[in-house]
Protein backbone atom coordinates (compact mmCIF):
# COMPACT_ATOMS: atom_id res chain seq x y z
CA UNK A 1 0.00 0.00 0.00
CA UNK A 2 1.05 3.83 -0.95
CA UNK A 3 1.61 6.42 1.10
CA UNK A 4 -1.21 7.96 -0.51
CA UNK A 5 -3.42 4.63 0.00
CA UNK A 6 -2.45 4.39 3.66
CA UNK A 7 -3.31 8.70 4.28
CA UNK A 8 -6.75 8.19 2.95
CA UNK A 9 -7.36 4.78 3.87
CA UNK A 10 -7.10 6.13 7.41
CA UNK A 11 -9.22 9.07 6.86
CA UNK A 12 -12.12 7.44 4.89
CA UNK A 13 -11.92 4.13 8.11
CA UNK A 14 -9.18 2.39 6.09
CA UNK A 15 -8.72 0.74 3.36
CA UNK A 16 -9.14 -2.80 5.04
CA UNK A 17 -12.87 -1.76 5.80
CA UNK A 18 -13.36 -1.02 1.95
CA UNK A 19 -12.18 -4.40 0.79
CA UNK A 20 -14.12 -6.54 3.49
CA UNK A 21 -17.26 -4.56 2.26
CA UNK A 22 -16.38 -5.48 -1.48
CA UNK A 23 -15.11 -9.18 -0.17
CA UNK A 24 -18.52 -9.45 1.15
CA UNK A 25 -20.07 -8.36 -1.87
CA UNK A 26 -17.75 -11.29 -3.61
CA UNK A 27 -19.49 -13.64 -0.81
CA UNK A 28 -16.30 -13.62 1.53
CA UNK A 29 -13.67 -14.15 -1.36
CA UNK A 30 -10.07 -13.18 -0.50
CA UNK A 31 -8.43 -10.01 -2.48
CA UNK A 32 -5.65 -11.32 -4.17
CA UNK A 33 -2.61 -9.12 -2.45
CA UNK A 34 -1.33 -6.70 -5.02
CA UNK A 35 -5.13 -6.14 -6.48
CA UNK A 36 -6.54 -4.18 -3.21
CA UNK A 37 -9.11 -1.94 -4.20
CA UNK A 38 -7.63 1.98 -4.07
CA UNK A 39 -10.03 4.15 -1.19
CA UNK A 40 -10.10 8.01 -2.27
CA UNK A 41 -12.31 10.55 -0.44
CA UNK A 42 -16.09 9.82 0.08
CA UNK A 43 -17.96 11.62 -2.89
CA UNK A 44 -21.42 11.91 -3.00
CA UNK A 45 -23.17 12.14 -7.10
CA UNK A 46 -24.98 14.82 -7.48
CA UNK A 47 -26.97 16.76 -10.13
CA UNK A 48 -26.17 19.79 -11.93
CA UNK A 49 -28.44 22.11 -9.09
CA UNK A 50 -26.22 20.03 -6.59
CA UNK A 51 -29.08 17.57 -5.84
CA UNK A 52 -28.34 13.99 -4.54
CA UNK A 53 -28.66 12.28 -7.89
CA UNK A 54 -31.45 8.94 -7.34
CA UNK A 55 -30.46 5.75 -8.84
CA UNK A 56 -33.54 5.19 -10.06
CA UNK A 57 -33.79 8.37 -11.86
CA UNK A 58 -31.46 7.55 -14.10
CA UNK A 59 -32.18 6.61 -17.79
CA UNK A 60 -30.58 3.29 -18.39
CA UNK A 61 -28.17 2.57 -20.99
CA UNK A 62 -27.38 6.60 -20.91
CA UNK A 63 -23.79 7.45 -20.93
CA UNK A 64 -23.43 10.07 -17.27
CA UNK A 65 -20.29 11.42 -16.74
CA UNK A 66 -18.74 12.65 -13.31
CA UNK A 67 -15.19 13.76 -12.10
CA UNK A 68 -13.01 11.16 -9.76
CA UNK A 69 -11.13 10.94 -8.09
CA UNK A 70 -9.17 14.17 -9.52
CA UNK A 71 -11.08 17.11 -10.49
CA UNK A 72 -9.90 16.71 -14.01
CA UNK A 73 -10.35 12.77 -14.13
CA UNK A 74 -13.62 11.77 -15.96
CA UNK A 75 -15.75 8.55 -14.78
CA UNK A 76 -18.30 7.06 -16.74
CA UNK A 77 -21.87 6.35 -14.37
CA UNK A 78 -24.14 3.83 -16.57
CA UNK A 79 -27.60 1.84 -15.41
CA UNK A 80 -26.91 -0.96 -17.41
CA UNK A 81 -30.96 -1.70 -17.03
CA UNK A 82 -29.49 -5.59 -16.27
CA UNK A 83 -27.80 -6.99 -13.50
CA UNK A 84 -23.93 -6.95 -13.75
CA UNK A 85 -22.32 -10.05 -12.22
CA UNK A 86 -19.28 -10.09 -10.57
CA UNK A 87 -16.15 -10.54 -12.64
CA UNK A 88 -12.38 -12.06 -12.47
CA UNK A 89 -9.77 -9.59 -14.44
CA UNK A 90 -6.44 -8.55 -14.86
CA UNK A 91 -4.63 -5.58 -15.29
CA UNK A 92 -1.60 -5.46 -18.04
CA UNK A 93 0.55 -5.94 -15.18
CA UNK A 94 -0.56 -9.17 -14.25
CA UNK A 95 -2.46 -8.40 -11.55
CA UNK A 96 -5.93 -10.66 -10.69
CA UNK A 97 -8.43 -9.18 -9.07
CA UNK A 98 -12.55 -9.40 -8.71
CA UNK A 99 -14.57 -6.71 -9.69
CA UNK A 100 -17.79 -6.81 -7.83
CA UNK A 101 -20.33 -6.39 -10.38
CA UNK A 102 -22.69 -3.53 -10.50
CA UNK A 103 -24.66 -1.35 -7.23
CA UNK A 104 -28.15 -0.40 -6.24
CA UNK A 105 -31.25 -2.72 -6.25
CA UNK A 106 -30.93 -4.75 -9.81
CA UNK A 107 -27.36 -4.27 -9.47
CA UNK A 108 -27.12 -2.45 -12.42
CA UNK A 109 -25.30 0.66 -11.84
CA UNK A 110 -21.63 0.96 -12.44
CA UNK A 111 -19.46 3.28 -12.67
CA UNK A 112 -15.43 3.54 -14.71
CA UNK A 113 -12.70 5.89 -15.32
CA UNK A 114 -13.58 7.32 -18.84
CA UNK A 115 -9.58 7.08 -19.82
CA UNK A 116 -9.30 4.79 -22.34
CA UNK A 117 -6.83 1.84 -21.47
CA UNK A 118 -4.67 2.25 -24.68
CA UNK A 119 -3.85 5.72 -25.06
CA UNK A 120 -5.21 7.84 -22.66
CA UNK A 121 -8.07 9.35 -24.73
CA UNK A 122 -10.79 10.99 -22.60
CA UNK A 123 -13.85 12.72 -23.09
CA UNK A 124 -13.44 16.36 -22.70
CA UNK A 125 -15.92 19.38 -23.03
CA UNK A 126 -15.18 19.74 -26.66
CA UNK A 127 -14.31 16.55 -27.74
CA UNK A 128 -15.14 12.66 -26.89
CA UNK A 129 -13.50 9.38 -28.61
CA UNK A 130 -15.26 7.19 -26.33
CA UNK A 131 -18.47 6.39 -24.68
CA UNK A 132 -20.85 3.41 -24.15
CA UNK A 133 -22.95 2.29 -27.19
CA UNK A 134 -26.65 0.83 -26.76
CA UNK A 135 -27.11 -2.36 -28.92
CA UNK A 136 -24.00 -3.35 -31.84
CA UNK A 137 -21.90 -0.73 -33.20
CA UNK A 138 -22.73 -1.24 -37.10
CA UNK A 139 -19.33 -0.34 -38.80
CA UNK A 140 -17.89 -2.87 -41.20
CA UNK A 141 -14.34 -1.76 -40.83
CA UNK A 142 -14.20 -2.92 -36.92
CA UNK A 143 -17.53 -5.23 -36.35
CA UNK A 144 -18.72 -5.00 -33.23
CA UNK A 145 -17.51 -7.57 -30.45
CA UNK A 146 -21.30 -7.72 -28.68
CA UNK A 147 -23.68 -5.15 -27.64
CA UNK A 148 -23.91 -2.68 -25.19
CA UNK A 149 -19.93 -1.94 -24.89
CA UNK A 150 -18.19 0.97 -24.09
CA UNK A 151 -16.30 1.97 -27.79
CA UNK A 152 -13.13 3.92 -27.92
CA UNK A 153 -13.40 5.10 -31.82
CA UNK A 154 -9.84 6.28 -31.43
CA UNK A 155 -8.62 2.83 -32.49
CA UNK A 156 -11.60 0.69 -31.77
CA UNK A 157 -11.15 -0.56 -28.34
CA UNK A 158 -14.27 -2.29 -26.87
CA UNK A 159 -14.85 -2.86 -23.16
CA UNK A 160 -17.85 -4.30 -21.44
CA UNK A 161 -19.37 -2.59 -18.89
CA UNK A 162 -21.10 -5.48 -17.59
CA UNK A 163 -17.83 -7.31 -17.00
CA UNK A 164 -16.13 -5.09 -15.15
CA UNK A 165 -15.10 -3.07 -18.46
CA UNK A 166 -13.20 -6.47 -19.79
CA UNK A 167 -11.51 -5.58 -23.35
CA UNK A 168 -13.75 -7.45 -26.22
CA UNK A 169 -11.87 -6.07 -28.92
CA UNK A 170 -9.18 -3.56 -29.79
CA UNK A 171 -5.73 -2.56 -28.93
CA UNK A 172 -6.20 -2.03 -25.07
CA UNK A 173 -4.28 -4.17 -22.92
CA UNK A 174 -6.54 -4.15 -19.53
CA UNK A 175 -9.98 -3.39 -18.58
CA UNK A 176 -11.16 0.32 -17.67
CA UNK A 177 -9.91 1.14 -14.28
CA UNK A 178 -13.20 0.87 -11.83
CA UNK A 179 -15.18 2.87 -9.69
CA UNK A 180 -16.64 1.61 -6.47
CA UNK A 181 -19.83 2.64 -6.01
CA UNK A 182 -22.12 2.72 -2.73
CA UNK A 183 -25.90 2.94 -3.05
CA UNK A 184 -28.00 3.68 -0.07
CA UNK A 185 -31.13 2.09 -0.51
CA UNK A 186 -33.22 4.04 2.03
CA UNK A 187 -32.35 7.37 0.10
CA UNK A 188 -31.46 6.12 -3.58
CA UNK A 189 -28.38 8.11 -3.55
CA UNK A 190 -24.42 6.62 -4.57
CA UNK A 191 -21.40 7.37 -3.31
CA UNK A 192 -17.68 7.17 -5.01
CA UNK A 193 -15.31 5.65 -2.82
CA UNK A 194 -12.39 4.15 -4.66
CA UNK A 195 -11.32 2.22 -7.39
CA UNK A 196 -10.53 -0.90 -8.24
CA UNK A 197 -8.05 -1.56 -11.32
CA UNK A 198 -5.40 -0.60 -13.63
CA UNK A 199 -4.95 3.01 -12.92
CA UNK A 200 -3.75 5.22 -15.53
CA UNK A 201 -3.56 8.64 -13.72
CA UNK A 202 -0.35 9.17 -13.38
CA UNK A 203 0.07 8.69 -17.00
CA UNK A 204 -2.33 10.62 -17.91
CA UNK A 205 -1.49 13.42 -15.92
CA UNK A 206 1.92 13.26 -17.64
CA UNK A 207 0.40 13.32 -20.91
CA UNK A 208 -1.92 16.07 -20.63
CA UNK A 209 -0.43 18.22 -18.26
CA UNK A 210 -0.25 21.20 -20.49
CA UNK A 211 -3.91 20.49 -21.77
CA UNK A 212 -5.51 19.88 -18.37
CA UNK A 213 -4.01 23.68 -17.37
CA UNK A 214 -6.07 25.08 -19.41
CA UNK A 215 -9.39 23.10 -19.76
CA UNK A 216 -9.48 22.43 -16.14
CA UNK A 217 -6.99 24.91 -14.52
CA UNK A 218 -4.50 24.64 -10.72
CA UNK A 219 -7.05 22.02 -9.75
CA UNK A 220 -6.57 19.62 -12.21
CA UNK A 221 -5.08 17.34 -10.25
CA UNK A 222 -6.80 17.54 -6.62
CA UNK A 223 -8.95 14.93 -5.32
CA UNK A 224 -12.03 15.71 -5.60
CA UNK A 225 -13.87 16.46 -2.20
CA UNK A 226 -16.93 15.88 -1.05
CA UNK A 227 -19.61 16.19 -4.03
CA UNK A 228 -19.28 15.30 -8.10
CA UNK A 229 -21.40 16.84 -11.19
CA UNK A 230 -23.25 13.86 -12.77
CA UNK A 231 -24.08 14.86 -16.20
CA UNK A 232 -24.86 13.47 -19.26
CA UNK A 233 -22.33 12.84 -21.63
CA UNK A 234 -23.80 14.90 -25.01
CA UNK A 235 -24.97 17.70 -22.39
CA UNK A 236 -20.84 17.97 -21.03
CA UNK A 237 -19.48 17.41 -24.37
CA UNK A 238 -20.06 19.31 -27.80
CA UNK A 239 -18.68 16.96 -30.04
CA UNK A 240 -18.90 13.27 -28.96
CA UNK A 241 -17.99 10.91 -32.07
CA UNK A 242 -20.03 8.11 -32.89
CA UNK A 243 -17.59 5.16 -35.01
S1 LIG B 1 -7.04 5.47 -27.34
FE1 LIG B 1 -8.78 4.20 -27.14
S2 LIG B 1 -8.44 2.59 -28.50
FE2 LIG B 1 -6.67 3.80 -28.71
Amino acid sequence: MDRREFGEGCALGGVGALAAALSAAMGGKAWAAEARPRAYGRVLLVDELGDPIKASALQPQLNYLFHYPFEATPAFLLDLGRAALPTALRTRAQQDYQWPGGAGTRRSLVAFSAICAHKLVYPSKELSFIRFRKGEVVNPKTPSKGSDLIHCCADHSQYDPARGAQVLGGPAEQPLCAVLLEHDPKADTLVATGTLGGELFDDFFAKYEFKLSYEVGPKARQAVVGRSTVRELDRYCRNAVRC
